[in-house]
């Protein structure tokens, strides 16, 4: 799937930069168009960093996940030499998965269709019984690698060229100064599937435009008037100082992290919750939600208030999303004006997409 194989679909001037106090949201087709999402998996998830892991699933060697990028199976692993890498789950002999779950201390990487047995770096070590194929090198074959890389405890992969992940994240830790994540204990996972497309519901997270109508509590404990929006090269902030929370949270400031293109960090008093957002179809996604606290935070009480909060909070914006995308789906809507002061977020995430968008054309076309 290229732009340069659906050119009906995609009209250039859709991508084309646009200024904040002039912008317009994105065209309903690129929500509700299913050839789009195919699109999106090269130029957008494939070349970008994917939160897939955290550091304490793939501690000792042999430790692995499973998981999909951009239409790839990946495994996760970490080597005997201590080097965490990942890599296709796709056998070279037919396709089959060295993998199927979450896993611990492998020995091996063997397939679950034949057998053909990998090293933990990827490389094949046997295969049975092809004693009688010619000129067949175990040796010459290898499962092909995606990029790594780790921030603050988090596991990161991409699948192709990404910028560094460092440059990515750039200035999040200076802001977080003293307050390291890296050693905060994964606790559990909510996942919440969504029926909308998965830019509706990051549009939805880049803006508390809509706060005070959806979010009735929220709104009480963040200040509306002080709630800013900051952006950089590949990530955006939204923050606000936090009081009021009736205890579930300390006062302090909410920090609300989007890095391009699907993940958010949302750093609380005492709390990392990580989002990614999958995109399964076009007018349906997951959000896996991963809460963090510090090791030495124990009080179950307050985990349980901070998750309920969560679980409020996401059911009134999954109830939005959803009929936002009936509205993006229904015919009638065209592009509408953005509000340069509440929705510079969306502005930002929207010159991402288009640019990745237009690069993928760029690289199709040279790709002839
Ligand atoms: S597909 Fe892996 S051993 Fe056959
Ligand atoms: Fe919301």
């Amino acid at each position: 799937m290229s732009i340069a194989a659906e050119p009906t679909r995609l009209d250039p001037a859709w991508l084309s930069p646009q200024s904040l106090p002039t912008a317009l949201a994105l065209p309903a087709t690129l929500y509700t168009d299913a050839s789009i999402l195919a699109l999106e998996q090269l130029a957008v998830f494939a070349r970008s960093w994917q939160l897939v892991a955290h550091a304490a699933q793939v501690a000792v060697a042999g430790d692995h996940i499973v998981t999909e990028v951009a239409g790839v199976p990946l495994l996760v692993v970490r080597g005997d030499d201590g080097v965490l890498r990942a890599m296709h789950n796709v056998c070279r002999h037919r396709a089959g998965p060295l993998a199927t779950c979450n896993g611990r201390g492998a020995r091996a990487l063997r397939c679950k269709y034949h057998g053909w047995t990998y090293a933990l770096d990827g490389q094949l070590r046997s295969a049975p019984e092809m004693g009688d194929a010619c000129d067949f090198d175990v040796s010459a074959i290898r499962l092909p690698q995606a990029h790594v890389a780790q921030w603050q405890g988090q596991v990161f992969v991409a699948l192709d060229a990404a910028p560094p992940l460092a440059d990515v994240l750039d200035g999040i830790d200076a802001r977080l100064g003293a307050h390291t994540l890296a050693d905060y204990v994964f606790h559990h996972r909510s996942s919440y599937e969504v029926h909308c497309n998965w830019k509706v519901y990051i549009d939805n997270y880049l803006e508390g435009y809509h706060v005070p109508h959806i979010h009735p509590a929220l709104n009480r404990m963040l200040d509306y008037r002080s709630y800013t929006t900051e952006t950089t090269a590949w990530y955006s902030l939204q923050h606000s100082p936090l009081e009021n929370s009736g205890g579930i949270y300390a006062n302090g400031e909410a920090l609300y992290y989007f890095v391009w293109p699907n993940t958010m960090l949302n750093i609380l008093p005492g709390r990392l919750q990580t989002n990614r957002v999958v995109a399964l179809g076009t007018d349906h996604c997951r959000v896996d939600f991963d809460f963090f606290y510090p090791a030495d935070s124990v009080d179950a009480q307050q985990h349980m208030r901070d998750q309920n909060f969560s679980d409020e909070v996401q059911h009134e914006d999954i109830g939005i999303c959803e009929l936002v995308q009936r509205g993006l789906a229904s015919g009638s809507y065209v592009a509408g004006r953005l509000n340069p002061k509440r929705e510079s977020g969306v502005h930002h995430f929207h010159e991402l997409y288009r640019r990745a968008l237009r690069e993928q054309a760029q690289h199709a076309a040279s790709a002839g």
